[in-house]
């Protein structure tokens, strides 16, 4: 082949790549042209393997110039690539594209359990009456739960408190059914004066129904000192009831046994809904039952080393959940453990004026 016949076909691939080229807006066909082209055995690398035919004094600059062409379409080629791929880029940006003029989604903001902000409203009423919250083991020897409270094993008293045995050797370890075992707890590691409240979870072996839950938050509260007396026990639940319930509640203690208090009580409040004259929430009765108390029984004091003639007390249990029933009306003691958010969000706005409230 002469010099002038290889220029030629030169300057025809060179064409046809170009305007080829032009055309060529994916990466599959920008791939089919350089294999068409610049490829092993596309036209150009096939041209250039005929440069040993061509004469010896025109050979360099009919080489020169077929390497300036595979050059300029070797460089067209990388721009055209850069292109596929700076376009697709921008397609996807065009279409992912987020609109940060649209109003934002709310986050779900939690709030505390009703039982948690009740708890923490009693442990505030107590404070301002001068008792340290304290807090003991749900999981308890019968020795707290039982011995020390006046209750020995094999007493029918016992038979009151339907048990969650933990399943050891000795059946000694249970589920505290109440959290009284704490007031024998506190009295071994301070000296009186001793005043405290301890809210806590407690376990019954128990059937479950609209009144009785097997898990289920108490209130315990302990005075110890060398002039207490009854009086001091009914100033303190009456100031709870009209803190709780209102300014103008009265309180009803009758008689009731309990083996750690002698004598001991159950107490009422009147009830705040119709004013003693019976409705729906008192069932009737005019008062709503609120727990159990009375004067700390000589042997407990005995028990835990304090001497009954020096010291005297008073002790009290609440029900948590029957404090936030009676308040708000609640007929089923179950609805707080059911974690039905409709429920719960109900207290929604009790949360925000106790100033609690985190993300969940
Ligand atoms: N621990 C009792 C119960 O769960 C409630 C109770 C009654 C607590 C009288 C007391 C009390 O502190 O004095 O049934």
């Amino acid at each position: 082949m002469n010099y002038e016949a290889f220029a030629a076909q030169l300057d025809h691939i060179q064409e046809r790549a170009t305007a080829s080229l032009a055309g060529i807006d994916a990466s599959d066909a920008l791939a089919a042209w350089e294999r068409e082209f610049l490829g092993g055995k596309g036209e150009l690398t096939m041209l250039m393997r005929s440069l040993g035919g061509i004469e010896a004094g025109q050979r360099p600059d009919a080489g020169r110039r077929a390497n300036e062409v595979k050059k300029g379409m070797t460089a067209a080629y990388s721009a055209k690539e850069a292109a596929i791929k700076f376009g697709g880029l921008t397609t996807r940006l065009a279409a992912e594209a987020v609109d940060v003029t649209l109003p934002g989604r709310k986050p779900n903001i939690g709030y505390a359990h009703p039982i948690s902000l009740m708890i923490e409203e009693l442990s505030e009423i107590f404070a301002l009456m001068g008792f340290q919250t304290v807090f003991g083991p749900e999981v308890e020897t019968t020795h707290y739960n039982f011995d020390l409270l006046n209750i020995p094993a094999d007493h029918p008293a016992r038979d009151v408190w339907d048990t969650m045995i933990v399943d050891t050797p000795s059946d000694a370890i249970v589920m505290r059914t109440h959290t009284s075992p704490m007031q024998a707890r506190v009295m071994e590691n301070t000296s009186p004066p001793v005043r405290v409240v301890v809210p806590g979870r407690t376990y019954r072996y128990e059937a479950q129904d609209a009144s009785h839950e097997w898990m289920f938050h108490q209130l315990e509260g302990l005075a110890v000192d060398k002039t207490i007396r009854m009086s001091d026990l009914k100033g303190v639940l009456q100031e709870l009831a009209r803190q709780l319930f209102g300014p103008t509640r009265r309180i009803r203690f009758r008689c009731d046994f309990f083996p750690f208090v002698e004598p001991g009580v159950d107490f009422a409040v009147d009830c705040a809904i119709c004013y003693g004259k019976g409705c729906r929430v008192c069932k009737g009765s005019g008062w709503l039952e609120m727990g159990g108390a009375g004067m700390v029984h000589p042997n407990v004091l005995r028990g835990v080393g304090i001497d009954p003639e020096v010291y005297t007390g008073f002790a009290f249990g609440l029900g948590v959940e029957r404090m936030l029933m009676m308040r708000h009306g609640i007929n089923d003691v179950r609805a707080f453990a059911a974690n039905d958010l409709r429920f719960l969000a109900e207290f929604a706005s009790f949360s925000a004026h106790a100033g609690r409230g985190s993300s969940v």
